[in-house]
């Protein structure tokens, strides 16, 4: 069976001290293509070296809403340019989070600049990661309006059934962690079950959200397939059929070839 991680941060300092058993432990599980994201510009081109000294390795480049601060055309360059190394393979992670900021201002800012990095996306040809994090009406607003001919995938979904529904009406994924196997998992799992096969994608954003049974721990890529589980659980799936179509789905998005 094969899995792709399409969402963590390898580059995470958590992992200095042992990412090639990290890499390891995820090929053997037969999670064997990873997506890095960056958040900042320091980190997208982190990821980047990454994904050249590394085979299964690719790169998404962007600026986190919360790391906004700074964004100038500048940084709007070096995002193009990044974006030119045949490892990147999306624009991200981009979006907005009220969660963290409260300032109307600010808010205002985090949306420019989330257009301003889906307009970056329709030029260099890739698709978004798009975090957004209790700003569900304002994000879907600017998919609307500003992410014509766009593709992409809402990570580590939180928003409502309904909202799911309109994305997978207008071509969006939904991607899916860890906290769909946690016991206040909310909403999630019905909304798993109603997903259409080719609008899922799996991803672990490690090092963060560790899915049960590693809960409170680090979470790595190989623990992906313990959220590909609960899929099957849930869907009344085998893992063999969740494997198979959250792969493709992971390969027609990022344009990844095929294992
Ligand atoms: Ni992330």
């Amino acid at each position: 069976m094969n899995f792709v991680d399409t969402h963590c941060h390898l580059n995470d300092e958590k992992f200095s001290e042992d990412l090639l058993e990290v890499l390891e432990r995820a090929k053997i599980s037969g999670v064997n293509r990873i997506i890095n994201f960056g958040d900042t510009l320091k980190s997208s081109a982190a990821v980047v070296e990454l994904a050249t000294k590394f085979e299964e390795l690719y790169a998404g480049v962007g600026i986190h809403p919360e790391e906004i601060s700074g964004f100038n055309e500048n940084s709007a360059e070096k995002i193009i340019e990044l974006a030119k190394n045949k490892k990147v393979v999306a624009i991200g992670e981009i979006g907005l989070d009220y969660y963290w900021e409260k300032d109307s201002e600010k808010r205002l800012q985090q949306q420019k600049i989330f257009i301003e990095q889906l307009e970056i996306a329709r030029q260099v040809n890739l698709p978004v990661c798009i975090h957004e994090r209790e700003a569900h009406g304002d994000a879907l607003k600017i998919l609307k309006t500003e992410g014509k001919n766009l593709r992409g995938v809402m990570h580590c979904y939180s928003g409502s059934l309904e909202m799911a529904k309109e994305l997978w009406k207008m071509g969006w994924l939904i991607g899916v962690d860890g906290p769909l196997t946690f016991k206040n998992s909310a909403k999630l799992p019905e909304i798993v079950k109603a997903a259409p096969r080719e609008m899922i994608l799996i991803e672990t954003d490690a090092p963060y959200l560790a899915p049960v049974p590693n809960r409170g721990k680090r979470n790595e890529p190989s623990f992906v397939i313990d959220v590909a589980k609960k899929i099957a659980e849930i869907r009344g799936e085998t893992l063999e059929t969740v494997a198979q179509y959250t792969t493709k789905n992971a390969e027609n998005l990022y344009n990844i070839g095929v294992k």
